[in-house]
């Protein structure tokens, strides 16, 4: 598969197997990320360990039922709705914590790219991917920082979803009467 293969082959996958990813692929995967255009700084960690992903599922959907936020309530009230989707894998993308609103657009932007690259590579590799930010929020508890190893400091701003997938539906072509030339 060539890059625009897996760019126009590419889907969010929101069910995996249980099977476990091979460590060759996860290390290639996070080297696609960590080459991406990141201007500044990202880290990321990669998150194999059932409990601790369970733990961010968890706390997650506690925030999701405090916020109050309708939406938020509904998809956590449902038992089947997992924020990482019960994955065997999560690489958390970490930033550091900013008041400052350029750099915390540049983490915003860093971010963005760095798990656009991992789901591409994800996809060439054969494997399911999700670009899942509302993980994100299960990293406001410091136990969960801890949990993963990261300083109060920093905290996550997204999370990639990755396993094998029993779904085999194409990626939905997206019409182009967005796009404008100016000629
Ligand atoms: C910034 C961003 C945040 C997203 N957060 C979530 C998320 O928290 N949970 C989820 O299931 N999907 C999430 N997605 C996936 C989108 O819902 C998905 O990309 C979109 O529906 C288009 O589908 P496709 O990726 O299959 O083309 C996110 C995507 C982006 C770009």
């Amino acid at each position: 598969m060539n890059t625009l293969e897996a760019i126009f082959s590419r889907k969010t996958i929101r069910s995996y197997t249980e099977q476990s990813i091979e460590r060759e692929k996860l290390e290639t995967i996070i080297r696609a990320g960590n080459q991406a255009a990141i201007a500044g700084k990202l880290e990321f960690v990669v998150i194999t360990n059932r409990n601790i992903l369970d733990q961010i599922q968890k706390e997650a959907k506690a925030f999701f039922l405090r916020s109050g936020v309708e939406k938020l309530v509904m998809l956590a009230s449902n038992p089947n709705y997992e924020v990482l989707h019960n994955a065997p894998v999560g690489i958390a993308v970490v930033i550091s914590d900013t008041t400052d609103p350029h750099a915390s657009k540049m983490n915003a932007e860093n971010t963005g790219c760095a798990v656009q690259n991992m789901l591409i590579a994800a996809t060439e590799l054969g494997l399911g991917s999700c670009f899942a930010e509302s993980g994100s929020v299960a990293f406001t508890n410091p136990t969960i920082k801890d949990a993963i190893g990261i300083s109060n400091d920093k905290t996550v701003s997204a999370i990639v979803t990755l396993g094998y997938t029993e779904n085999t539906t194409p990626a939905v072509k997206r019409n182009a009467d967005n796009i404008t030339w100016c000629e």
